[in-house]
């Protein structure tokens, strides 16, 4: 152990990915919060458990067209999601660094007014 740095703060510096799994009211009705399980298995199988971080977000205003999930960095936000796509964009994404253009969101699917 470094002397004066916490494990979580070791644990911290070794993390490639931040996820934010929205689970605001309208991503939640649409199966936000299965995806939650849906992933932690995805990014086991990948063998990229260990360097994720998942935080389980409030809503992200772009409620139309959830589930949706938030990766940084980098700042992409995949919408529509389901358990196939999110494996999808476990392994081609984080596993792979190439974004699957198709699936991210839009600046026009973003809703006014919070949700
Ligand atoms: S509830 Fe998920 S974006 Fe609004």
């Amino acid at each position: 152990m470094v002397r004066g740095v916490s494990p979580f703060m070791l644990w911290y510096r070794t993390v490639k990915h931040r996820l934010y799994l929205c689970n605001g009211p309208h991503c939640s009705v649409r199966g936000a919060r299965a995806l939650r399980s849906a992933l932690d298995t995805a990014l086991w199988d990948a063998g990229i458990l260990a360097e994720t971080q998942i935080t389980i977000s409030g809503c992200q205003d772009h409620c139309d067209h959830g589930p949706n999930l938030l990766v940084q960095p980098g700042g992409c936000r995949y919408v529509a999601l389901d358990a196939e796509r999110l494996r999808a964009v476990v392994q081609q994404h984080l596993a792979g660094n190439t974004p699957i253009a198709e699936w991210l969101a839009t600046p026009e699917m973003r809703r006014s007014g919070g949700g």
